[in-house]
């Protein structure tokens, strides 16, 4: 997800942003914050690898955008005291693509496939033989005279990161030892997360301050660490040098990130439905021309914390709007806004 704008809140990162968020990437599973069961699962699985002396299951990971699945799949290669590769989905166009990946990889080697929903099909059935077998077929030659010659490959363990888990096709999710998937954070866990940054970052930050950003980081790390970021530049600026709750407001204020933590793109997605579409249901796709969006970034950047928030609805006929989103918008509901039974004004989705 590295395309969104400069919303604030976008969980994508920016190249630029790449590098501090590799200062304040945890970098084993003690520091890794909350995620308790996915944290405690995948402790047991590494540990009973390295009893075993054998390379980890492959594992998959998935979740919204910024929740750690890249952190994690750093933190087991740094488990395993094994080198990483990582490559991606949108990488790997070709079967040819992911033979030369797989051809030198290193016996036990972590191979990170970002995105994996978005590998080509050819490379994804190359993969399900390597996973399985540790072998791959290379076609040599073109038509009648081309010939599969098998190459074995050493032992190595795969993670796979997905935002859109449910877009895998069965036999590779099957593929995978261990499915972890990760959770929106809770406030008192983001501010542990937040407490760590701005140790790192050296910030003095009252506890208040960390609770104000932390309840406005939709649940999530990444939008935690870069409102920490805006709410520093502020305070340089300001002058301020020890950050309290009210500093801290102020700054995120500015940037349009409201108390619940919702930013331009998802009050707009919630603007629209409730005002162009009277509150639903309404198709997905609607919803996103509506708003001058993709479907895709409605759809897993907007929506999962707005449906997690209670403001946004998902049904067979379309997304339709809560009570509490007219609410959050100062909005009257008006009497015939119900939440199913109207009839759809959108496609269906
Ligand atoms: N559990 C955690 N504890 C502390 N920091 C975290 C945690 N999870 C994520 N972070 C921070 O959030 C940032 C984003 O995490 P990461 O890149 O792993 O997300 P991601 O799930 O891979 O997102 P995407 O789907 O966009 O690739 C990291 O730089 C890291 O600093
Ligand atoms: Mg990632």
């Amino acid at each position: 997800m590295a395309d969104d704008d400069e919303r604030v809140t976008a969980s994508g990162s920016e190249p630029e942003e790449r590098a501090i968020e590799a200062a304040l990437r945890p970098k084993n599973l003690h520091d890794f914050v909350g995620q308790q069961r996915v944290r405690g699962q995948l402790s047991l699985v590494l540990e009973a690898a390295r009893i075993r002396e054998r390379t980890a299951d492959h594992v998959l990971l998935s979740g919204p955008p910024g929740l750690g699945k890249t952190t994690l799949a750093m933190i087991i290669a740094g488990e395993m005291n094994a080198p990483l590769r990582i490559s991606s989905g949108p990488a790997i166009q070709h079967a040819g693509d992911l033979a030369a990946i797989l051809s030198s990889l290193t016996e036990g080697e972590v191979l990170f496939l970002d995105e994996i929903h978005r590998m080509s099909r050819p490379a994804e059935e190359m993969l399900y033989m390597a996973m399985e077998d540790f072998r791959v077929d290379i076609v040599v030659g073109k038509g009648a005279g081309a010939t599969a010659i098998p190459l074995a490959l050493p032992p190595f363990t795969l993670v796979g990161a997905t935002t859109r888990a449910g877009l895998l096709p069965g036999p590779l999710r099957d593929r995978f030892g261990f499915t972890g998937h990760l959770e929106f954070y809770s406030t008192d866990e983001l501010e542990l997360v937040l407490r760590r940054s701005a140790m790192l970052m050296d910030m003095r930050v009252s506890s208040a301050a960390f609770a104000e950003i932390a309840s406005r980081s939709r649940g999530t790390p990444r939008i935690s660490n870069r409102l920490l970021r805006r709410v520093r530049d502020w305070a340089l600026v300001h002058g301020t040098e020890q950050i309290d709750a009210r500093a801290a407001s102020a700054a995120l204020d500015m940037y349009e990130v409201d108390a619940r933590g919702l930013d331009r793109l998802d009050r707009s997605v919630l603007h629209a439905l409730c005002t162009k579409f009277g509150g639903g249901p309404v198709g997905l796709s609607t919803l996103a021309i509506a708003v001058g969006e993709e479907t895709e970034t409605v759809e897993t950047v907007a929506e999962p914390f707005l449906v997690r928030e209670g403001l946004l609805g998902r049904t067979p006929r379309g997304r339709i709007a809560m009570p509490a989103a007219w609410e959050h918008l100062g909005l009257a509901m008006p009497a015939d806004a119900i939440f199913a039974g109207l009839p759809s004004s959108g496609d269906p989705d």
